[in-house]
């Protein structure tokens, strides 16, 4: 799947729709992803904030429990917007989540542009790297 090839208006539309139900009483900055499975469904999530503020749930953790929660498959385009619906990066341990359900070829609405996760994750760990030391991992995804 190639970038002109992904309605990247129909995802920012879905990530804003998400945003707008975002739980964010603690940091008032609303979050809202969407992304594009292979099997063409799209899945969102919104950030779910807590009085403990180290529990709170980024966006894409919401998402990624929709797509499993949905049939599961693999994420090939991904949006990801603020309250003005701009694109925001993905933090740092979204992108681990995200890497594990799309790989290194999930197309990332950056805000300065569409970017592989290859690019944006270099050198992730993955499950491949558990058989070098784990003799029978528990089963995993199939992106590797
Ligand atoms: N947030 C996300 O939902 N996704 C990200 O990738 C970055 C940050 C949320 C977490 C928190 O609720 C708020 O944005 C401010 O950091």
């Amino acid at each position: 799947m190639t970038t002109s090839e992904i309605h990247w208006a129909e995802l920012n539309a879905a990530a804003l729709h998400a945003m707008r139900r975002a739980y964010a009483p603690y940091s008032r900055y609303p979050v809202g992803a969407a992304a594009l499975t292979d099997d063409g469904r799209i899945v969102t999530g919104c950030n779910v904030e807590n009085a403990a503020y180290g529990v709170g749930l980024c966006a894409e953790c919401g998402l990624v429990s929709e797509l499993i929660n949905t049939g599961g498959g693999t994420l090939r385009a991904l949006a990801c917007v603020n309250a003005h619906g701009e694109a925001i990066a993905p933090c740092g341990r979204c992108r681990q989540l995200l890497s594990e359900h799309g790989g290194a070829d999930l197309l990332v609405q950056m805000p300065d542009g569409i970017r592989p996760m290859s690019e944006i994750l270099p050198g992730a760990f993955g499950g491949g790297d558990l058989d070098a030391v784990v003799p029978d991992p528990t089963p995993r995804s199939t992106h590797e």
